[in-house]
């Protein structure tokens, strides 16, 4: 029987989850595969890339900070990766010839909404960050058909940045809205080391959604923030599981079941 070749690629990346998910993934499904983190330096990320395919490797998670430099490495490129100038998964073709790059991490963060039954459609959502984090979710967002999508970022020059870099999705500058807010999602590094705080004048009330894309054994710091404000919080494992589901169905044509991994995760965190 083949035993597939995959990994993640990251650094640093011992903490990674991605091989507990696919090897959970593995055995829901019946494909043998064996699945590592590798940590890399940016110096050797592309000959590591390209020798890991041409020694029979079959598919790639690429985590911060590759997942633009990534790209490079490939040969066909998605539609959202020409978009986004950034994946989080190759697969390798034709005996590892060729590397096609695509990104999940928008479709696992819009698939964790549906999950949760959050709404995006008319709604006023904001985004806290303009950096990768940020940019990686906001096309996935816009094609949803939010009322408005709002970003604030700490350096208000990378956010005119990112508004350059969508110039067909109408994004608007917090400082330019002051309606209510339905949803914060959380795509800052802001809080890792620390306590989390963010100035919101306008809008946030009990029913407003606060999501954050990072994630941990416990909860996150703005998570904590947000309690002050309301009950309806998560953080990203939802979408950790389901943007990983994604890569497993680009590499195998399967979607794997996805019910109760996260209580899987918990257990080998404890
Ligand atoms: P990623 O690819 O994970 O998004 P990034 O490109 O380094 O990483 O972006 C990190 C984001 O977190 C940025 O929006 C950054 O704000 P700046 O553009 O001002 O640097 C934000 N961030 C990090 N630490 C922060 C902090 N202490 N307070 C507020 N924002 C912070």
């Amino acid at each position: 029987m083949t035993i597939f070749k995959l990994g993640v690629v990251g650094q640093p990346i011992k903490h990674s989850l991605s091989p507990i998910i696919h090897q959970e993934f593995s055995i829901r499904t019946g494909i043998q595969l064996q699945y590592e983190a590798y940590e890399v330096p940016p110096e050797a990320l592309d000959s590591f890339i390209t020798n890991f395919f041409k020694d029979g490797g079959h598919g790639l998670n690429i985590t911060l900070p590759h997942k633009k430099a990534c790209i490079a490495s490939a040969h066909v490129l998605s539609k959202d990766v020409e978009l986004l100038s950034a994946a989080n998964t190759l697969t390798g073709k034709e005996g590892g010839k060729k590397i096609v790059a695509d990104s999940t991490d928008g479709a696992g963060f819009i698939r964790d909404c549906e999950d949760k039954n959050i709404q995006i459609l008319n709604k006023n959502i904001i985004i806290l960050g303009a950096g990768g984090a940020s940019q990686s979710i906001i096309p996935s967002i816009a094609k949803l058909g939010p009322a408005k999508l709002l970003v604030d970022n700490r350096t208000k020059n990378k956010t005119n940045s990112l508004f350059n870099q969508f110039p067909e999705i109408p994004l608007l500058d917090l400082d330019n809205f002051n309606g209510p807010i339905d949803m914060v999602i959380n795509a800052t590094s802001a809080g890792l080391a620390g306590s989390f705080d963010w100035d919101i004048i306008h809008g946030l009330d009990k029913e407003t959604i606060f999501y954050d894309l990072s994630y941990g054994p416990s909860e996150t710091p703005f998570l904590q923030w947000a309690s002050s404000y309301s009950t309806h919080k998560f953080d990203g494992i939802g979408m950790l599981i389901f943007q990983a589901a994604y890569s497993f169905e680009l590499w195998f044509d399967i979607p794997p079941p996805t019910n109760h991994i996260k209580e899987i995760l918990f257990k080998n965190n404890d």
